[in-house]
């Protein structure tokens, strides 16, 4: 296995000024001291807001990537929404050049897919404006058309336009990245992805962030035992009866 591009990130604490303010006031932050990751694949889980997307983008922006996504040579904003995280991540690298890279994030693929339409290079996504595409489709041209290996890849919930065969599409395409020594870095809700075998997952949550292993996750056991019997888990969600 090829040596990964990073290896840990770690939060320069001494530097902080103010651990009360936003970021630093997020459980996750406060508790963050170093996090390891997968040569491969790490994967952040967790419930809404505990702040897998605030990480995720810190840990971005620290590698050089753009704050709303896209290559390491994209640089536009549309708003100036990011943390200020970034500034106090140490990034664990290994002397290993990226060839290629990208970061994703779903809130923010729409302002991707203008930039690349105004820099004209529409021809690189399959040829047609990803404005054209559906969702799914769009991202599903971006990761043929642009994902290459030999690359860093951070993800914020790539799922989020894929239906459940798409994502099984897509876990078979980080497959043949990952064979060509890329390495992910992904929030995601989704149990599908986390399934990969061997991925590093992390649990972030108020009492900071742990690492579980796959069956262990919220995702797969709520989806598993849902799927198992449907019907015995809605008669409890939807009873109107107060006991
Ligand atoms: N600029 C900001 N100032 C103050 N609080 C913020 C700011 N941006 C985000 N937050 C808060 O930080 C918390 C973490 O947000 P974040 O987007 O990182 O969550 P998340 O884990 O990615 O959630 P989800 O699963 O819903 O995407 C949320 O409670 C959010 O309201
Ligand atoms: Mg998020």
């Amino acid at each position: 296995m090829p040596e990964p591009f990073v290896t840990a990130i770690r939060l320069d604490r001494e530097r902080i000024e103010n651990a009360e303010a936003f970021p630093f006031s997020l459980p996750c932050v406060r508790n963050l001291d170093r996090l390891e990751l997968d040569p491969q694949i790490t994967f952040l889980v967790g419930e809404n807001g505990v702040g897998k997307s605030t990480l995720i983008e810190a840990i971005a922006v620290a590698l050089r990537f753009n704050p709303e996504g896209g290559s390491r040579s994209f640089n536009f904003a549309t708003r100036e929404s990011h943390s200020v995280l970034h500034e106090y991540l140490v990034v664990e690298r290994t002397p290993r050049r990226m060839l290629d890279g990208f970061f994703f994030r779903a809130e923010s693929f729409f302002n991707v897919a203008t930039e690349l339409e105004n820099v004209g290079v529409v021809r690189s996504y399959g040829g047609r404006s990803l404005h054209e595409q559906s969702h799914g489709e769009a991202f599903m041209s971006l990761l043929e058309h642009r994902f290459n290996g030999g690359g860093v890849f951070v993800l914020d919930e790539p799922e989020a336009a894929l239906s459940p065969s798409r994502q099984l599409t897509v876990l078979r395409m980080f497959h043949d990245l990952l064979k060509e020594a890329s390495q992910f870095i992904i929030a995601t809700h989704s149990p599908i992805l986390l399934s990969y075998p061997g991925a590093r997952i992390y649990h972030v949550s108020p009492h900071g962030i742990e690492r579980v292993v796959y069956e262990d996750t919220e995702h797969f056991q709520v989806t598993r035992d849902f799927l198992a019997a449907p019907e015995r888990m809605l008669r409890v969600l939807l009873s109107d009866d107060e006991e």
